[in-house]
């Protein structure tokens, strides 16, 4: 199993390490455009291999997409990351340029590859790929759900006052702040419904911490997050890569489901080998619906800054 992530920085360098520390992938390739920065997160990610127990072997590259050749799953970080005070949408002139290049370049050496996109604004760079790449849409996955899936659940053991390995919950529609769709309603503490144990406004708070958690974080670093968003990245990787079948909600292309089309945004999938096995369609409320239909109202706007 290879495995390449464009991008050396914070994201890319923490879910490279996240997937060799998981031991099941035989090469990681970290491919990035500024001289030597690859080689040296690889070499010093190496260099905990004996420590931490892992055989995956990591290499680094600036912009020698020939290295990645064979890959049968791609990551792309790349681009600028939020700032203080941003949106991710801000991001669209800078990252669309990079993300189409980024792709074109992965699918020419590895034309059997699945993609996960992780730049931002995320939904709208996974509409990009499935644009310009001429990759089947299962085989393009956009991480966010899966993110903001994993703050949901700590906000939720924050107000539960519960470990988190007690709590189950998911956040789907756009990875924005104001697109994602924590579905409250359906979270629980062992499979009891979150709301027996706290009131409708704690709920609440939980709903709006979790929108903000990326620009939370954002505000307290000066930079967007690094070790959340590669745990995530790699808990796909590895559910794809060991053919897992495990459901996470991801950016997928809708054709019809949620009523929605020619859309990516975020959804509950089956992730196995062949990427997108399945998208799980949730019975939703009204109330869900409707959030769930201003959510891609915004990402159908980003989108349309796109020139494809
Ligand atoms: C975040 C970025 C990865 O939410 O979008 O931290």
């Amino acid at each position: 199993m290879k495995v390449t992530v464009v991008g050396a920085g914070a994201v890319g360098a923490s879910c490279a390490e996240y997937i060799a520390i998981k031991n099941f992938a035989s090469e990681v390739v970290l491919l990035d455009i500024k001289e030597g920065y690859a080689e040296g997160k690889a070499m010093d990610l190496m260099q905990t291999a004996s420590l931490n127990g892992f055989d995956t072997k990591i290499t680094g590259v600036t912009n020698d997409y020939s290295k990645t050749a064979g890959s049968d799953i791609c990551v792309i970080t790349s681009g600028i990351p939020r700032k203080p005070g941003m949106t991710r949408e801000e991001l669209i002139g800078i990252n669309a340029g990079i993300v189409k290049d980024v792709s074109s370049n992965l699918v020419k050496h590895s034309p059997k590859t699945i993609i996960i996109v992780v730049s931002n604004p995320m939904d709208t760079m996974a509409y990009l790929v499935h644009k310009t790449s001429g990759l089947p849409k299962n085989r393009i996955i956009g991480m966010g759900g899966a993110l903001d899936s994993a703050r949901f659940k700590y906000r939720l053991a924050e107000a539960l006052g519960a470990p988190i390995s007690d709590v189950d919950g998911m956040v789907i529609g756009g990875h924005s702040d104001t697109g994602m769709v924590p579905l409250t309603r359906l979270a629980t503490r062992n499979s009891v419904p979150v709301s027996k144990f706290i009131s409708e406004e704690r709920l609440g708070q939980v709903m709006e911490d979790t929108k903000v958690g990326g620009a939370t974080l954002t505000k307290l670093l000066g930079t967007s997050a690094w070790y959340a968003p590669g745990a995530a990245v790699s808990a796909l990787v590895q559910a794809i890569a060991c053919d897992q079948k495990k459901m996470f909600p991801c950016s997928v292309m809708l054709d019809g489901e949620y009523g929605m089309k020619d859309i990516c945004i975020g959804a509950p999938v089956i992730l196995g080998r062949n990427g997108i096995e399945k998208i799980v369609e949730l019975e939703l409320n009204d109330a869900e619906k409707n959030h769930m239909k201003e959510s891609a109202e915004g990402v159908r706007k980003t989108n349309d800054l796109l020139a494809v």
